[in-house]
């Protein structure tokens, strides 16, 4: 068997980690009978299919769906899946129950072994994202080409996401289930006039060109909405015989008339982007209303700028801060240092700070990813935590001396790793409890087995919620106590 092979007949077993198919192979040549199949392009467990073989493995064959012989009896069809790869819902037609089976699956075989460890493990039932369509606050499309053989298509205007792997190509689609009705329609609404001016998109290739962004943030507790239309000024030095203060003045002029249909549209920006990184944020130039929107979160305001970082499931995080909040020991917390790694946003920790702790550190790598924190804790009257801009695994061995007073620990490492020199300072840490947020089954599946292997700690008890409906993203909440 060699690399390009057709594999036929092959029934999908189940889908694991990163959304990837498994299966196994059943061949007469014992060698590679039984051999485990890693299925790219849209698996759906109970499928039978032809598969493409991409990679030979040590332990697994890679391979990519080509043809789907008999359809999963879970499958369900969506409009969005016009090519079986769209966008960022993979999972789109997989009913939303047998979603979270899958995901609750999942976090249970990568935390199997724990039970060697600790034999009375708790693990609670996995929890729904209380949003199942339309649940993102922040959506990104790009303007593009899309020219396919395959397809025998060849458009010129496309708005919407990269067609999967391919960053030139953009798939042109008019809806996304990931956001609200009310966000699609302003959508399309922007997609529409700006095609009417007659000025090309931006092209990647080329890197040259006109339209390259339109970003849509709508808050779902306050109803306000952030427009950004991003593009290339320096188009119009090329193209010297277009007036550019006439265009921009129309498209100005139209972003601001849509105010008046939309009341909630309460600020917009363009974006100036004459460089070569397909980024939407840049030269920014506000041109209607205010600076920020306005998002509430457990009894807290945030003000979201167009370079925020927020969590973009609104109604999800509200949960999962929640989640958090329950299984931190309370009773004693108004006393409590909460020193909390990897913050990121300040989101959880500011309402710790606000309802519970005494005092919250908050330790994160990525200063901007922090930048609004004071501003935020400011306005929420919060003057009992501090950030601290370091990387964990430096901050914990200089300052465990200082600091030693932490009585409660949170975690929420990036999805790649902890750095290994982490682990042990975090248990030398020796608060009573540990709260581990992950967004990886399997590196936290690797941390808590160091965990119970080095320290006296044990797992109280581990559940997984869903942030992310209909992409395989899976959040793990786990207390652990000394
Ligand atoms: C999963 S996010 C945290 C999410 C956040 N706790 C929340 O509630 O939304 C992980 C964060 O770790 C930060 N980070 C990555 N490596 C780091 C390191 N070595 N030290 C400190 N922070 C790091 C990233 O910048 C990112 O903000």
């Amino acid at each position: 068997m060699k690399k390009w092979d057709i594999i036929e007949n092959i029934l999908v077993e189940k889908l694991v980690f990163w959304g990837k198919g498994f299966a196994r192979l059943k061949s007469e040549n014992e060698d590679i009978d039984g051999r485990v199949l890693m299925i790219t392009w849209g698996p759906v467990p109970g499928a039978v299919v032809n598969l493409r073989l991409l990679k030979k493995r040590k332990t697994y064959f890679e391979t990519q769906i080509v043809e789907t012989i008999k359809k999963s009896p879970i499958e369900i069809d969506h409009p969005t899946n016009k090519y079986g790869m769209s966008g960022g819902w993979k999972w789109i037609n997989i009913p939303y129950e047998e979603q979270l089976k899958i995901k609750e699956g999942q976090v249970q075989e990568a935390l199997h072994n724990l039970k060697k460890r600790q034999e009375d493990i708790t693990f609670l039932p996995i929890e729904a994202s209380p949003t199942i369509d339309g649940y993102r606050n922040k959506v990104e499309f790009s303007y593009g080409k899309y020219l396919s053989n395959k397809y025998d298509i060849e458009q010129h205007f496309n708005v919407w996401f990269h067609k999967q792997g391919e960053f030139s190509k953009i798939e042109d689609m008019e809806w996304c289930p990931l956001i609200d009705e009310i966000q699609n329609e302003v959508y399309r609404d922007v997609k529409e006039f700006t095609k009417t001016l007659g000025l090309p998109v931006y092209d990647q290739m080329r890197q040259e060109w006109f339209f390259r962004h339109i970003l849509i943030r709508k808050t779902h507790f306050c109803n306000e909405m952030m427009l950004l239309l991003s593009f290339n000024p320096e188009y119009f030095e090329k193209n010297t015989k277009l007036n550019k203060n006439e265009k921009l003045g129309l498209i100005k002029d139209f972003l601001i008339w849509l105010t008046e249909k939309y009341s909630f549209i309460t600020s917009i920006y363009f974006s100036h982007n004459p460089n070569k990184a397909d980024v939407c944020i840049w030269d920014l130039e506000l041109i209607y209303g205010e600076t920020t929107i306005k998002e509430e979160l457990l009894g807290l305001s945030f003000n979201i700028s167009p370079t925020s970082f927020f969590q973009t499931n609104s109604t999800g995080a509200e949960k999962l801060y929640s989640m958090v909040l329950d299984f931190a020991h309370k009773e004693n917390l108004k006393d409590f240092t909460v020193l909390d790694l990897y913050g990121w946003t300040w989101t959880i920790w500011m309402i710790f700070a606000k309802h519970w702790a005494k005092y919250v550190h908050s330790v994160e790598l990525v200063a901007s990813a922090s930048k609004d924190w004071e501003k935020n804790a400011q306005f929420n009257g919060i003057t009992n935590m501090t950030f601290v801009n370091k990387k964990v695994e430096n901050f914990l061995w200089k300052y465990l001396a200082d600091w030693n007073t932490a009585d409660l620990l949170i975690i929420d490492p990036p999805r790649a790793w902890m750095h290994p020199d982490a682990l042990p300072n975090i248990i030398n840490f020796g608060t009573k409890q540990i709260i581990y947020v992950s967004c990886n089954p399997s590196t936290l599946a690797r941390d808590l087995e160091y965990i119970l292997d080095n320290s006296d700690y044990k797992i109280e008890k581990i559940q997984a919620m869903d942030m992310f409906p209909h992409t395989n993203h899976i959040e793990t909440i786990v207390s652990l106590i000394k």
